[in-house]
């Protein structure tokens, strides 16, 4: 007998009321897919193979799910039509075709992310110890939905399930639903999902039927789930509900472990975000998007957004910077209102202030850029001093070019270098300057038009305008 289930996600629905171009297992909830939590629950649950059914938009499915797991690593059954949960599972069969009988089969809705892998391992687990082969969770939805109601006998054994639709209006008040979860014997499935009639409101082919073939063996197992972990996604105030559910898990399990949160309603982050270190500290309006990783003590202020970032151990994001693609060292500070676009790397205690914009630029120890800079495609050697309002000319039309700073340079505010370009170690740049060619180790390089003091021209120059009714002033 084998231990570790097939897992099939039920993932080929249209997903009408979702009123999108983009399939609904697309749609993401902190930042990850539908599809990815499933899986994701599925692998956590130790499934030995992951078989999505797709149907609408399945070669982009397929595309986000071989991206993120490697090709074929998630497999995929094709339901070219949509005609209900039982012809899914049915289309999946194939598929299966070399497993035993005894192997039990996981079967997820791919529209509800918040199933916990437990919960699964537990189905798993009551499959395997029912006599008739199928365990299913049920829940009692604290609001009206038209979720399959769970009929059973006066000696409390699952019946059948009787779809919403085709529901009578006693049926109808039955509070104990079907959460759409279910792991059953595949011998089983084999046999109930070839016989089934899509003789119902629906005209659909349902998976739910299994239950009425498992009562004349015996009746299936039943665990209860709270509503708030099976519930599924198929309009987008369920999305936001869903998510609201996700991001404060999410938040409440790094709080638990070390991470400070001066707002928890008001921090977003991602389910692939972390780790994020003990003593960590966020602002309000923070968000940490895609793979961001925080080393211990990191202080993240407010209204920051920061994708796929790597940041080190005490390194201070001031408020409202936005960082993307970029590994920041230890103790250095970012910010405020700093832009660090992908490709950039911040050493250790290394600074960049307010309104600089960098892009692939490596800022090695100690570099300094406070103010109003662009800095793309340039190395920045160890204590260089970047002045105000420097900028890197690294784009001629057509290509980007290299600028490179040496350690210890001086760069004088309201200077462009025009790349390609070196300045040497140590070497001053005068304010002003245009460098066009490279500065040798410890020059001090100059080129701006030399100044000119006309004596008395400014008061010759009020008077001028004084005819034209302007007061001189003294
Ligand atoms: C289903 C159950 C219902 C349960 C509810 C819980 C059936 C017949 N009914 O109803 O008892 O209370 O879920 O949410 O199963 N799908 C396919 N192919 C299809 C149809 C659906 O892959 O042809 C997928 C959908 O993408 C979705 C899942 O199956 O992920 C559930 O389908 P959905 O149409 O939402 O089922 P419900 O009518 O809500
Ligand atoms: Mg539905």
């Amino acid at each position: 007998m084998q231990d570790k289930p097939v897992v099939l996600i039920l993932a080929a629905g249209l997903g009408t009321r979702m009123k999108s171009e983009t399939a609904k297992v697309l749609h993401e909830v902190a930042g990850r897919p539908l599809i990815v939590w499933a899986v994701e629950t599925a692998r956590a649950a130790g499934a030995e193979r992951v078989i999505a059914i797709l149907g609408h938009q399945s070669e982009t499915v397929r595309e986000v799910l071989d991206a993120r797991y490697g090709a074929g690593e998630v497999e995929i059954a094709l339901q070219p039509e949509q005609k209900g949960t039982g012809h899914a599972v049915q289309c999946a069969l194939p598929a299966l075709g070399d497993e035993p009988d005894d192997r039990i089969v996981a079967i997820l809705s791919g529209d509800a992310p918040l199933l916990a892998s437990e919960r699964v391992a537990a189905l798993v687990a009551a499959c395997r110890d029912s006599q008739a082969g199928l365990a299913l969770l049920s829940t009692h939805p604290p609001r009206p939905v038209h979720y399959g109601r769970l009929v059973r006998n006066d000696a409390g054994v699952l019946q059948r399930i009787v779809e919403h639709k085709d529901a009578s209006s006693e049926e109808r008040a039955i509070q104990e639903m079907n959460a759409g979860f279910y792991a059953v014997r595949l011998g089983h499935l084999r046999a109930d999902v070839a016989g089934l009639s899509d003789d119902n409101a629906q005209g659909e082919l349902y998976l739910t039927d299994m239950a009425a073939h498992a009562a004349q063996r015996g009746g299936a197992a039943v665990i209860d789930a709270p509503f708030e972990e099976v519930s599924g996604i198929n309009d987008r105030v369920d999305l936001a509900a869903v998510t609201t559910v996700a991001r404060r898990r999410i938040n409440e399990d790094w709080m638990r472990a070390g991470v400070t949160m001066a707002q928890p309603e008001q921090t977003f982050i991602d389910a692939d975000a972390g780790p994020l270190g003990r003593d960590v500290w966020l602002g309000p309006g923070v968000h940490l998007r895609g793979k961001t990783s925080l080393g211990d003590g990191a202080h993240v202020d407010a209204g920051c957004v920061l994708t796929d970032v790597e940041v080190a151990s005490g390194a201070y994001i001031k408020p409202y910077s936005v960082l993307s693609e970029a590994v920041i060292g230890s103790a250095a500070e970012i910010g405020p209102f700093t832009h660090c676009r992908p490709g950039t790397q911040v050493d250790e205690g290394a600074k960049l202030g307010n309104f600089v914009e960098t892009k692939k630029t490596h800022l090695m120890a100690g570099a300094k850029a406070n103010h109003l800079a662009y800095l793309g495609d340039a190395s920045i050697g160890a204590k260089a001093n970047i002045g105000a309002g420097t900028i890197t000319c690294n784009y001629d039309g057509f290509q980007k070019h290299k600028t490179v700073i040496e350690a210890g340079a001086f760069i004088g505010s309201d200077s462009q270098l025009v790349a390609p370009v070196t300045v040497g170690r140590g070497a001053y740049v005068a304010s002003g300057t245009t460098i066009t060619r490279d500065v040798p180790r410890s020059a001090l390089a100059l080129a701006r038009v030399k100044q000119i003091n006309k004596e008395g021209w400014a008061d010759r120059f009020r008077d001028a305008q004084g005819k034209r009714n302007v007061k001189r002033e003294d």
